[in-house]
């Protein structure tokens, strides 16, 4: 679609990037995925793909969001929380899935907590102080706020906040510091997002390349399923599965037996399967499925 020659001349689409942290391996991941080839030098900040429009730019997580507003870059992948604590004027265009965790409010484990007021004069501290403001001030709690760039776990232990606001995926990080969540403020993912103020020709872009991640992700959350099923049986096996349409059905070689195949949602798959048993399904099979184009 984009030769060589065509890309040098053209417009590109500056993709941000997490230059550390959790998201860069998961976001580059998502664009090979996609088909697209990134020349990527060692500790290069800068990256062009070679078979599509794009220029990537690795930039510090806090940045992304001024740097998006600004138009130093055209999108971003960066995580929801990142958006929402910024509070810049860009646009989520995709929920991509991966990187999920919450912003919690934490406490030591000693810590009889009952509920919410248990923080009215009390110090946190944490890396997303509007956040943490504004769930505060919605819920009339008079905390004090003390505002961290990292390492926020420690902050109980070293005497520098009674309790902290910061990120959760497993768990681990708060067990190792011996505190515990205790209110859970926003469940945030990884996100595709915009300049508001784009080309034509980069809203162009950026529409096929959300139509190549909305593939690759379909595909990702879906599963090719194989069963044998008697032939009286079809009609009540394939009522049971949650399918996009009608399945496939292909006859074995053992006379009375087909062989039933099909695309399900891989999390309403284990919904029904004790039901697909009932209902005769034998030699059931789940296979990943590489892209998936509706
Ligand atoms: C994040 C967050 C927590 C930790 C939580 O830090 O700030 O410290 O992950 O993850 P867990 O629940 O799986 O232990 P990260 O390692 O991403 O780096 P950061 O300190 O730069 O935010």
């Amino acid at each position: 679609m984009f030769s060589g020659l065509f890309l040098l001349r053209m417009t590109t689409l500056k993709v941000a990037v997490q230059k550390s942290g959790r998201l860069r391996e998961k976001s580059l991941q998502l664009f090979k995925s996609c088909g697209i080839k990134i020349d990527n030098g060692k500790d290069q900040l800068k990256a062009v793909a070679t078979n599509y429009p794009l220029e990537v730019l690795y930039l510090r997580n806090s940045d992304i969001p001024q740097y998006l507003q600004d138009g130093v870059a055209d999108i971003a992948i960066l995580g929801e929380n990142t958006t929402i604590e910024k509070e810049k004027d860009i646009q989520i265009v995709e929920h991509l899935g991966f990187s999920k965790c919450r912003l919690s409010l934490a406490l030591p484990k000693s810590e009889n907590y009952t509920d919410l007021s248990w923080f009215d004069g009390k110090k946190i501290a944490t890396s997303y102080p509007n956040t943490l403001q504004s769930f505060l001030s919605k819920n009339n709690i008079d905390a004090e706020i003390h505002q961290i760039s990292g390492s926020v776990e420690i902050a109980p232990n070293i005497g520098l906040a009674d309790g902290i606001c910061d990120l959760v995926s497993s768990g681990s990080t708060l067990f190792k510091n011996g505190l515990k969540e205790v209110e859970v403020i926003l469940r945030s993912e990884a996100v595709l997002a915009k300049n508001s103020n784009l080309s034509s020709t980069k809203n162009e872009y950026l529409d096929k390349l959300v139509f190549r991640i909305q593939t690759v992700l379909r595909a990702n959350s879906f599963k090719y399923v194989l069963m044998n099923v008697p032939n009286e049986k079809i009609e009540e096996v394939s009522q049971i599965l949650p399918v996009l349409k009608s399945p496939t059905v292909l006859p074995l070689a053992i006379e009375g037996w087909s062989s039933l195949h099909s695309v399900i949602d891989e999390n309403k798959f284990w919904d029904v399967i004790d039901q697909l048993k009932i209902a005769g399904a034998e030699g059931i099979l789940i296979v990943p499925i590489e892209k998936m184009v509706l």
